[in-house]
């Protein structure tokens, strides 16, 4: 009787692709800030505002780092199934454009103060 002797390391090698396969985009490649940009400009900067400084008043402050303390796979799920007034973006943006807007999010907080701003 033949016995699938490779099945468990496959049924294992596969396990861990899909581990690695999930957690790759993130740690190998650099998030694209341009494609980020073009997001948030086309997407959130309506309650985000222009360098995260809020418009909408219940969108947190990005500028004073307010939320970004939490992890970007934390920051991603919550902007996947929304969150209260954030609208949900799962099957409209992918994993790897909401990577790339929270990096470009994560540049605010070392912009240069403008006049008058609170940081
Ligand atoms: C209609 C207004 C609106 C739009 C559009 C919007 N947001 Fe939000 N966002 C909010 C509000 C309001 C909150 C605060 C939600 C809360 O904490 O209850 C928020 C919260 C967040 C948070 C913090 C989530 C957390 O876990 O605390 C992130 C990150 C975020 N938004 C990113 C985005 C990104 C990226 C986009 C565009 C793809 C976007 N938002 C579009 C209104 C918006």
């Amino acid at each position: 009787m033949r016995i699938h002797a490779r099945a468990p390391g496959g049924l294992l090698a596969g396990i861990l692709a899909g581990l690695l396969g999930a957690a790759a985009p993130v740690a190998a490649d650099a998030a694209d800030l341009a494609s980020g940009s073009q997001t948030y400009q086309t997407r959130c900067v309506g309650c985000h505002g222009m360098g995260g400084r809020a418009v909408n008043p219940n969108a947190p402050n990005f500028i004073a780092g307010e939320r970004l303390s939490q992890p970007d796979m934390v920051l991603m799920m919550s902007i996947k199934t929304g969150k209260t007034k954030c609208p949900p973006f799962f099957g409209v943006l992918s994993d790897r454009q909401l990577l790339d807007a929270i990096a470009y999010i994560r540049t605010f907080p070392s912009q240069p103060a403008q006049p008058g701003q609170l940081r």
